[in-house]
């Protein structure tokens, strides 16, 4: 007998296994009721009595080390399996979604850049304003039509707080507050009160410029916007300005570019006139200075508006200003930042 119960550790220890089918095997050959280990306690009565302590003690020893292996055979192949039944490494990995950025926010930080690039920084005032920040610090005259120019929506129960219709409000707060040299853009959300279409919208975005210092002159002014102009569309682009009028600057200008799309030729994006209008300009109008606390005596000084969407459009050749506004994600990701 002990002959048999050495033919059975040897066999236990050398048992190795490929799947936990082999181990179920081994289990049913020595662990079960009718495995190898019950067969050796049924043969235990027939030993001899002065046999008995030590056959016993060594079929104890042989159950332990049968038991031992199962356990550790049941480990290894539970770990493994669980692993390839649990995680497929051939699976792709999970995309990262990076998002974009919205086309209104690349250009309004590309306009930005340009003007830091020439030591202009950035202020931004608020968009619930009051008369005097949106007019007539601005010097727009009470009951003056000039005021019409831009449809304004006012809060019912006190006319003195409206939505800003323009950026050029931040003009004023800045100026209240600092004296000169300024130099600076306020770029913002602007509200007015028209029909929504595909040309124009009743939320859209401006980028106003402020330049304030002695000596400030129009050629000053010229050289800023076609620096502008040569770096957000291209160094071939010419500039054009046509006399126009803006309560807050005198005198005024509208700033046309030399058509980005057909270079001047004509086409349809600039109505076959070579040029499209991107922005209005001017010299401060002393009165600005002064109603600001500034010396017009002392200083002089530039100021520009432009539309944010208008430049969105032009460069990206986007016809309709409302997909700005959709969020539709087929549109919105489109468009990459180049830094
Ligand atoms: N505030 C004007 C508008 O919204 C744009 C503008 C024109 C701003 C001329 C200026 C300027 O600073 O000088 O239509």
């Amino acid at each position: 007998m002990l002959q048999k119960i050495e033919t059975l550790s040897a066999a236990i220890a050398a048992f190795t296994a490929q799947s936990s089918s082999d181990v179920e095997q081994f289990r049913l050959a020595y662990l079960s009721k009718k495995g190898e280990l019950n067969n050796l306690f049924a043969e235990f009565k027939n030993v001899p009595n002065e046999q008995k302590k030590e056959i016993g003690a060594r079929i104890n020893i042989l159950k332990q080390e049968a038991q031992a292996k199962f356990d550790e055979l049941t480990a290894a192949f539970s770990s493994a399996e669980n692993q390839t039944l649990d995680i497929d490494l051939s699976l792709p990995g999970n995309p990262l979604q990076l998002g974009s950025r919205h086309p209104l926010s690349i250009i309004k930080k590309q306009i930005i850049d340009i003007f830091s690039r020439i030591g202009f920084t950035v202020a931004e005032g608020q968009e619930i304003e009051d008369d005097w920040h949106v007019f007539s610090a601005l010097n727009f005259p009470e009951e003056h039509p000039a005021r019409d120019m831009q449809d304004t929506f006012f809060i019912e129960k006190n006319p003195d707080i409206l939505l800003r219709t323009h950026t050029s409000s931040v003009q004023v707060r800045v100026m209240e507050k600092t004296q000169p040299p300024i130099r600076a853009v306020f770029p913002g959300r602007v509200f007015r009160n028209e029909a929504i279409s595909a040309r124009a919208h009743c939320i859209f975005h401006q980028v106003e410029g402020l330049y304030i210092d002695k000596d400030v002159s129009f050629a000053d002014l010229k050289q800023t916007l076609l620096f502008f102009a040569k770096e957000m569309f291209g160094a071939d682009t010419q500039i054009r300005l046509r006399p126009s009028y803006f309560p807050f600057t005198e005198p005024s200008a509208e700033m046309d570019i030399s058509c980005s799309l057909c270079g001047g030729k004509g086409c349809g994006v600039c109505k076959h006139s070579g040029w499209v209008e991107i922005l209005g300009c001017g010299m401060v109008d002393p009165n600005v200075l002064t109603n600001c606390g500034i010396d017009s005596k002392v200083y002089s000084g530039f100021a520009f508006g432009m539309g944010v969407e208008r430049i969105a459009m032009l460069k990206y050749q986007i016809k309709d200003i409302r997909l700005f506004f959709e969020n539709d994600l087929r549109f919105i990701k489109q468009f990459q930042a180049a830094n």
